[in-house]
């Protein structure tokens, strides 16, 4: 089988691997389609800390079960599925309340462990999540980064009272925008960049109002016009945002951040103790594969207005430079295996 490798930072090559065997409890998973995230751009350019190499990258994708691990029920296969990156320990502190995805001991398929981008992927069974067929395979790729929107709404409880501000209209934002009109119908969803296109997309995908903060102060044009955001995702990650953030927000907000950025910001406990403000972080998703597929189910949200471009797997270094480059242009891209 052929599979994408980073072999170490900036080389990556599609190699020549033997088809691997599902051990006890997983499944292999023939690859249709994987999509390209920020995280998988970092470890081909040698920026994500927690990588190591070489290592098959992706940790979106789908495809469908052919064949099964001792202990698996051999009716999986020809099931089609979409796999949860998050691996975890289940006996942990995080795992024992319900939270995998912070678990002491945590493998992200595609980061610590070999993922998606490969004509076969081996799989722990219960990471692989059978997909409706009323959901085609380019929805079912998709669902990976739609959970980290439902994990980030699961903790702000939006409701239809809220106004929320999204810092950011990449693949980020453009999710969290749709959970929050799709699924919460919240009042008004205003989203903030600097790329005009982008807000473009972010109108598309729901936003009531889109701000162009270029060159402007976000929080002048806000008074302006009397807003006060009940609800503030950033999807931006700037280390500066959060202080912003709590400037603008309504008392009684609730601010979620989502950065992994390792430089200082300057926040005080004044700013966030004033107006009680509850601060979340979101990272991943924890159990949300089942949440995201009941949303498709029901059509709550609509993968289709994220997805930008298809490349076949063989051009994955035009496919990642795309995505890398055009940022005007360019969302969510996907490659083709099978
Ligand atoms: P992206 O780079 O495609 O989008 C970020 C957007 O923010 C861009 O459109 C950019 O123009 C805009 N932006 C940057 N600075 C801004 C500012 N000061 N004000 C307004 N807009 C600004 O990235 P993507 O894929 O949407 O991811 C967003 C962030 O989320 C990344 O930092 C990524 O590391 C993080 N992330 C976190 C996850 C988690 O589970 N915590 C999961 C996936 C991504």
């Amino acid at each position: 089988m052929k599979s994408i490798v980073i072999k170490q930072p900036n080389e990556l090559v599609i190699e020549e691997r033997e088809v691997p065997q599902p051990k006890s409890g997983e499944v292999r998973v023939k690859v249709k389609l994987a999509g390209i995230c920020g995280s998988d751009s970092h470890i081909y350019r040698g920026h994500n800390p927690f990588a190591k190499y070489p290592r098959v990258i992706g940790h979106e994708f789908f495809g469908v079960i052919d064949a099964v691990g001792e202990g698996v029920d051999q009716s999986r296969i020809g099931e089609r599925v979409s796999v949860d990156p998050v691996i975890s320990c289940g006996h942990c502190y995080p795992c024992s309340i319900g939270r995998p995805n912070v678990c002491t001991s945590l493998t992200v398929l595609g980061v610590h462990r070999d993922g998606g981008f490969s004509q076969y992927a081996v799989v722990p069974s219960k990471n692989a999540y059978i997909i409706p067929d009323e959901i085609s395979d380019e929805f079912a790729v998709m669902i990976e980064p739609f959970t980290i929107a439902a994990n980030a709404t699961s903790y702000l409880k939006p409701t239809e009272n809220d106004i929320a501000l999204i810092y950011g209209a990449g693949p980020m934002g453009l999710t969290s925008v749709q959970a929050l009109k799709g699924v919460y119908n919240v009042k008004e969803v205003i989203v903030v960049d600097r790329i005009e296109e982008r807000l473009d997309m972010a109108k598309i995908s729901g936003a009531d109002r889109v701000i162009n903060n270029t060159s402007l102060s976000l929080k002048d044009e806000l008074d302006k016009l009397s807003i006060k955001p009940t609800v503030i995702i950033d999807a931006a990650c700037h280390p500066s945002i959060l202080q912003e953030a709590i400037s603008i927000a309504s008392p009684a907000a609730r601010i979620l951040i989502m950065g992994f950025s390792g430089d200082a910001c300057q926040i005080t406990q004044q700013g966030i103790t004033s107006k009680e403000l509850s601060i979340f972080s979101s990272r991943l998703n924890a159990n949300k594969f089942p949440v995201v597929i009941d949303w498709l189910t029901k059509k709550l949200v609509d993968p289709k207005k994220l997805i930008t471009h298809q490349f076949d797997y063989s051009k994955v270094v035009q496919a990642i430079e795309t995505f890398e480059k055009d940022q005007k242009q360019c969302c969510k891209v996907l490659l083709t295996f099978s």
